[in-house]
């Protein structure tokens, strides 16, 4: 199946799209031929990152806004139209994480980073609701292992990604009978990415939890890009509702237990 030119005319917004992974999505979306708005809290990341796709010949416009505040999403989101037409692609990848045991976590480390992942991804989805074009839009929630394996010093970061998977999951259920298909993507570890850096910061950790990877390696942006991209074309017209791992197996062996248990320096 070629990916090029398999969305070509469509639009894409994209929540957390100043880097790493999510900037990636946005680059296999532009390639793929579609329109990309990017949201992130800094004007300046995410000017860059839109100029970045524009400098490679895409079209794509970049806003500041923080998926905890809904009204500013829903104000990105009426430019995107505006600008573009319809919406029919969303990806909500905005995310915040750190290594941090639960006795030393404060509640208000715990409400961040599930305001960020869980109602971050609640209201992007709900806020495009009435923008998108229907039938036919394809939402996308990037979520981890972390909503399925519980991890020492990630009670944080487990609970927000199990709820991203029942929003995924309950919206493709409610959303399904209107042509909204809502799926989720769960990397697995991704080489270069700000994740990796703040879960295993040293060589060290790096290379233990490789050894547990059945494929041996960390992945690329790439590789998270394809399958967003996939799934939003019409050979994933009957897949909603689905978590898809993208994780050379990562998933299977639990490793990653090895490599979190000892907090980062802060
Ligand atoms: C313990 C911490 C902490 C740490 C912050 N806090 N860092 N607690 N250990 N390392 C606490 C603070 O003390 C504060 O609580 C509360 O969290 C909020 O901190 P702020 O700095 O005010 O929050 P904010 O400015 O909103 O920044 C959010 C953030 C930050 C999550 C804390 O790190 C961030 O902006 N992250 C975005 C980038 C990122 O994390 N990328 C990686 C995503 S990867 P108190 O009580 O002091 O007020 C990912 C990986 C998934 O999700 C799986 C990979 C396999
Ligand atoms: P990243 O580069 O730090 O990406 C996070 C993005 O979210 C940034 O663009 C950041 O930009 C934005 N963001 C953070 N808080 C926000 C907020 N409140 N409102 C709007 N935007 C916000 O990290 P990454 O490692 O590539 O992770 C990307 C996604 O993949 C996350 O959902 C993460 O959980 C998931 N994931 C990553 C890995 C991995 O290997 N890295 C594995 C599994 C899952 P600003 O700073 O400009 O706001």
């Amino acid at each position: 199946m070629a990916l090029e030119s398999s969305l070509s005319g469509k639009v894409a917004f994209v929540a957390g799209g100043s880097s790493g992974i999510n900037l990636g999505v946005a680059l296999g979306f532009a390639e793929a031929g579609a329109k990309v708005a990017l949201i992130s809290r800094s004007a300046d990341k995410i000017e860059a990152a839109a100029q970045g796709l524009r400098d490679a010949g895409h079209e794509a416009f970049g806003l500041a806004a923080d998926v905890r505040d809904f009204a500013a999403i829903d104000v990105a989101l009426g430019e995107t139209v505006k600008r573009y037409g319809p919406v029919d692609i969303v990806l909500s990848g905005a995310a915040g994480n750190f290594v941090a045991p639960a006795s030393q976590l404060s509640a208000n480390g715990f409400k961040t980073v599930v305001d960020i992942d869980l109602l971050g991804t609640f209201n992007v989805f709900r806020a495009s609701y009435p923008h998108l074009r229907k039938p036919g839009a394809s939402l996308i929630a990037i979520t981890a292992g972390q909503a399925e394996q519980p991890m020492l010093n990630q009670v944080h970061a487990c609970a927000a990604k199990a709820g991203v998977n029942m929003v995924t999951q309950c919206l493709a259920m409610e959303w399904g009978p209107e042509g909204i298909r809502v799926n989720g993507i769960s990397p697995g570890p991704i080489a270069d990415t700000e994740g990796m850096r703040r879960l295993t910061p040293t060589g060290e950790m790096e290379a233990a939890y490789k050894a547990t990877i059945p494929l041996g390696t960390y992945g690329e942006k790439r590789d998270i890009a394809d399958l967003a991209v996939f799934l939003c074309t019409d050979h994933a017209r009957y897949i909603t509702g689905a978590i898809v791992r993208c994780d050379g197996g990562s998933q299977l062996t639990g490793g990653s237990q090895a490599s979190f248990n000892k907090p980062a320096e802060r």
